[in-house]
């Protein structure tokens, strides 16, 4: 606990951001296989964004001999740009082409947020009845804004407590989306915020530093999860008191 009485994340800093990628997929694989050694079907939720994008394309490259469960995992998404899931803007296609296409799965493990609704809200409340009562694993990124999945400073989703999934306006394009609420955050098993770059340092400074609000920081409603940064994004991070390790990992 900091003296905001809130927690401070677990933080992993693998250092090169060339290797970056691989060692974040190395992390999610583990978790991966820990969860299906201890349960039958494990859930997890993807966020969009392209270092995620990354990470699921080095966890596809990997996976021969990598002993991940695939056919035990239901995906989930945290966020969607209201787009049709062919679009370019869309998070599912995205993860297909990134990961599912290269991956032994079948369609049905794989729950896409219905972006091509008309009603957004109708969507979101479709999702709810599709989504587990908790995430097994959660992958959020952050934009250089501090927002998280489609949750972005001063947004009223910000304030929910109830619903799981809604409709929300966001300020870049695609400006309507669905998404996650911060109970879905607080109540998955597992959190892994995934950052990196050296326009997201200071944000990650300031989420880690700075006043306890996410309504300002909505990324800091992810404060009890593992940071998974590279070196650039964790540049400042130095200058605050969190545990870091630097261990390389491999898939
Ligand atoms: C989305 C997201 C969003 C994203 C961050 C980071 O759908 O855009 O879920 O929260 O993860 O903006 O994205 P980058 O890695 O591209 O900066």
């Amino acid at each position: 606990m900091d003296r905001f009485n809130r927690k401070t994340p677990e933080i992993l800093t693998f250092e090169d951001p060339d290797t970056y990628p691989e060692s974040a997929a190395g992390w999610i694989a583990d978790r991966l296989r820990e969860l299906a050694s201890r349960k039958e079907g494990v859930s997890i939720g993807l966020s969009g964004g392209s270092t995620p994008a990354s990470i699921y394309r080095a966890l596809s490259r990997n996976t021969p001999g990598a002993g991940i469960p695939w056919r035990r995992i239901t995906f989930f998404f945290g966020d969607e740009r209201c787009v049709p899931p062919e679009h370019e803007q869309s998070n599912y296609r995205m993860a297909k082409e990134a990961l599912f296409d290269h991956i032994p799965i079948d369609g049905f493990r794989v729950r896409r947020i219905r972006g091509e609704e008309p009603d957004p809200s109708r969507a979101a409340a479709l999702y709810e009845e599709l989504a587990p009562e908790s995430f097994d694993l959660l992958l959020l990124g952050m934009g250089g804004d501090g927002h998280t999945a489609s949750l972005f400073p001063g947004s009223p989703a910000l304030e929910e407590d109830e619903r799981k999934f809604v409709a929300v306006t966001a300020p870049v394009y695609p400006r309507m989306r669905v998404t996650l609420t911060p109970p879905v955050i607080a109540g998955a098993g597992l959190v892994a915020v995934l950052i990196k770059g050296r326009e997201k340092a200071r944000a990650v400074y300031e989420a880690l530093s700075g006043e306890y609000n996410p309504v300002k920081t909505p990324i800091q409603l992810a404060l009890n999860g593992t940071w998974i940064l590279d070196g650039e994004a964790a540049a400042m991070v130095g200058e605050i008191c969190c545990e870091r390790t630097e261990d390389p990992l491999e898939i």
